[in-house]
Order: structure tokens, then C-alpha cells, then sequence
């Protein structure tokens, strides 16, 4: 058993040798999907995003549950989820969505991050 450890570490760390030099001589790897700029008023909606608890309706990353729909695959542009967070329609008030009024602070965020969902999210 012993014996086993000792062989079973040594490959590990034969591995992880291989693997950084192979690292070295590699150029940079490329992050895909890229690496979205940090963008602040993104982070500033996912908070407000849980602060007004959008989440319970549609999930934590906006992927949609049983009580509302899947924000990524919105085919709303900006101005158009400004609206709705104005105005929700007649089903989404129904159920309790709450309404952001135009001067509200949070209004703009949301906007943002509702948009940043939809970037990351699945192509139509
Ligand atoms: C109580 C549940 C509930 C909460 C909380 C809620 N929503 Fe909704 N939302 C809905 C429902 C239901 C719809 C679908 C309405 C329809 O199709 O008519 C919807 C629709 C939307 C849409 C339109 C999507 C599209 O493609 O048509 C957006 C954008 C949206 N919500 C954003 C938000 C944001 C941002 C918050 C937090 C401020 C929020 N929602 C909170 C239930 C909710």
C-alpha cells in the first residue's frame, strides 16, 4: 500500500511537471468564451438583482424557473428591458414581479446586467 502511495505520488508529480513545462512553451492559452471586461455597473446590477430578489422568479443566474423565464434567451434589447422594468406586463405583475420606476437607482444596473445574461446567454 505504501509502496502504491509512493508510485501514485510520483506520477502525480511527474504529471504536474509535464503539464507546467508544456505550459511554458505554449503561448498564453486563450480564455473562451473570452473573459467579459469587469464592468462595474454589471456588478452593481447582479447585487440589486438579489437586493429586489429577481432571483427567486428567475434563478440566480437568470437561467429561469417554473415562475418566470429564462432572462438569457431574452429577445429584449436595453431600451426594451428598461420598459418592462417600468411597466412589467399584466402575468409577470401577476405573480408578484416588482416594478422599478424610471428614476429609481437600480433601474439602469439591472438593465445592465439583465443584457450581460443575455450575452453570456445561448444563442437563439
Ligand atoms: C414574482 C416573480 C418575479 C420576480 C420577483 C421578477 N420577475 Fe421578471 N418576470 C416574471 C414573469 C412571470 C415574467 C414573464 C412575463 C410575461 O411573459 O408576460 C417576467 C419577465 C421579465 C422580463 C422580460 C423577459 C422577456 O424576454 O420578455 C424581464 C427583463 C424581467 N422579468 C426582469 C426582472 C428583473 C430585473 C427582476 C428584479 C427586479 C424581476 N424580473 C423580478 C416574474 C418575476
Amino acid at each position: 500500500m505504501k509502496g502504491f502511495l509512493l508510485a501514485a505520488g510520483c506520477l502525480a508529480a511527474m504529471l504536474l511537471t509535464v503539464s507546467c513545462r508544456h505550459a511554458r512553451v505554449d503561448p498564453a492559452p486563450q480564455p473562451f468564451p473570452p473573459a467579459p471586461t469587469p464592468d462595474p455597473l454589471i456588478a452593481q446590477g447582479q447585487a440589486r438583482f438579489f437586493a429586489n430578489k429577481c432571483q427567486e422568479c428567475h434563478g440566480p443566474n437568470g437561467e429561469g424557473t417554473d415562475d418566470a423565464p429564462d432572462l438569457t434567451g431574452t429577445r429584449l434589447d436595453g431600451a426594451e428591458i428598461a420598459l418592462f422594468l417600468q411597466k412589467p406586463s399584466a402575468h409577470a405583475r401577476s405573480v408578484g414581479m416588482p416594478t422599478i420606476s424610471a428614476d429609481s437607482p437600480d433601474l439602469q444596473p439591472l438593465v445592465a446586467f439583465v443584457l450581460s445574461l443575455k450575452r453570456a446567454g445561448p444563442k437563439p
